[in-house]
């Protein structure tokens, strides 16, 4: 598995090097333990050879003292969405930052008012959760239908006030959903008629699995929206390079822009050296990489949805982004699915943090060898347990 050159893909799948020993944190959670990793949002792949080699290069200089990010980090990020996603920023808008997360809470705490509602619809990545609360906002959540839609009725409920902030995940992790255009466009009347900022994070918005599929920016429906949104994007899921934290958020109003630069509080940290230089590496010469990524994912997500729904009381829909399974096991009854999945020997992502008891999230991009493996210990889980 590891004889390959670093960040080579192969047409049949992704190759990875043992991670045990490597101060992972998805492999170290269960260290010395059989249980199989495929949790936290990591790929079990090499960073593209593009990133590899830049880093190498800044490397080789040796020289690592305080780093500036440079203009290139934002004009990179403008090609790449401009190529990808066919949204035109302007470089002005984009504030490099040390994470997603990071980002969040900053953002939190410039938009809507103090004590007033940030809107999440749930099941959700945990932070979001989080986000409002830490901001003194309070978090409101508005649950998503049984098919993973809008509750239209409910979120039109909640948006009813002032200073409101509506915090949305597209693609929306965990449940692989990719909003399609009607629903955008709704969200977007929304969002003018009820006067809300919005928090998007785009973490997923390169990863749509589904042909026919595109992932929009919000902020690209209209120079309005974009006025009153903060887009949080970054390359980590993209390429593989979470562990570099680094990100971006576009901020097109300077207003807004300027409180959530003043919003750090001395807390952020600037973007490490080696992190805008990966960024910009991957936005600037990522494409063909990717490009042979999407299917081997692809391969993976469809072998996952049959076996998960050949299973008896265990279903899931086809994520149309992301590389993650949203397995609902309520079926079995199991207070704790994870830990269910846990004694089999399979790690998963318990359900209850992102407001989903019930529910498991399994992540798929690994080699083939270990997907096998994780199947097989899923369906042993599945046929095996009774509680
Ligand atoms: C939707 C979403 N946002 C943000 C992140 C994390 O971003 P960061 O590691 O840059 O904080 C993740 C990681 O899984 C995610 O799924």
């Amino acid at each position: 598995m590891a004889d390959r050159a670093p960040g080579e893909l192969t047409p049949a799948g992704l190759v990875c090097p043992q991670r045990t020993g490597t101060a992972s944190e998805k492999w170290e959670r269960w260290a010395g333990r059989d249980v199989l990793p495929m949790w936290v949002a990591d790929m079990d792949v090499q960073a593209p050879p593009c990133v590899l080699d830049a880093l190498r290069a800044r490397l080789d200089h040796g020289v690592l003292g305080y780093a500036r990010t440079m203009p290139s980090f934002a004009t990179s990020l403008a090609g790449w969405l401009r190529r990808r996603h066919g949204w035109e920023i302007d470089p002005a808008w984009v504030v490099a930052t040390p994470g997603m997360v990071v980002a969040m809470n900053q953002a939190a705490r410039v938009l809507g008012e103090p004590g007033a509602d940030g809107l999440v619809m749930t099941p959700i990545y945990p932070p979001f959760l989080r986000a409002p609360g830490h901001a003194g906002r309070r978090c409101v959540q508005v649950p998503l239908t049984a098919d993973a839609g809008i509750d239209w009725q409910a979120l039109e409920a909640a948006a009813d006030g002032p200073g409101r902030v509506l915090w949305l995940c597209s693609p929306h992790n965990p449940t692989g959903r990719v909003w399609s255009l009607a629903e955008l466009q709704r969200l977007a009347d929304l969002v003018v008629r009820r006067d809300l900022h919005v928090v998007s994070d785009e973490a997923w918005m390169d990863l749509v699995l589904e042909p026919g599929v595109r992932h929009i920016p919000f902020a690209s429906l209209s120079p309005a929206l974009a006025a009153r949104t903060i887009t949080i994007v970054a390359p980590s899921k993209t390429f593989n390079i979470p562990g570099l934290s680094c990100a971006a958020t576009i901020i097109a109003d300077q207003r807004l822009r300027d409180a959530y630069r003043h919003a750090d509080q001395g807390l952020v940290p600037w973007p490490n050296a080696l992190g805008t230089i990966a960024c910009e590496a991957a936005w600037s010469h990522g494409d063909a990489w990717l490009d042979a990524l999407l299917p081997a994912l692809r391969r993976n997500r469809d072998r996952v949805h049959a076996a998960v729904n050949a299973l008896p009381g265990l279903a899931s829909a086809l994520p149309q982004a992301t590389y993650l399974t949203w397995i609902d096991c309520r079926a079995r009854g199991w207070d704790d699915p994870a830990a269910v999945f846990e004694r089999a020997g399979l790690g998963l992502s318990d359900g209850r943090p992102f407001a989903g008891p019930g529910f498991a999230r399994l992540n798929f991009a690994c080699p083939d060898a270990l997907l096998d493996e994780g199947l097989r210990r899923l369906g042993a889980a599945a046929l095996s347990a009774s509680s």
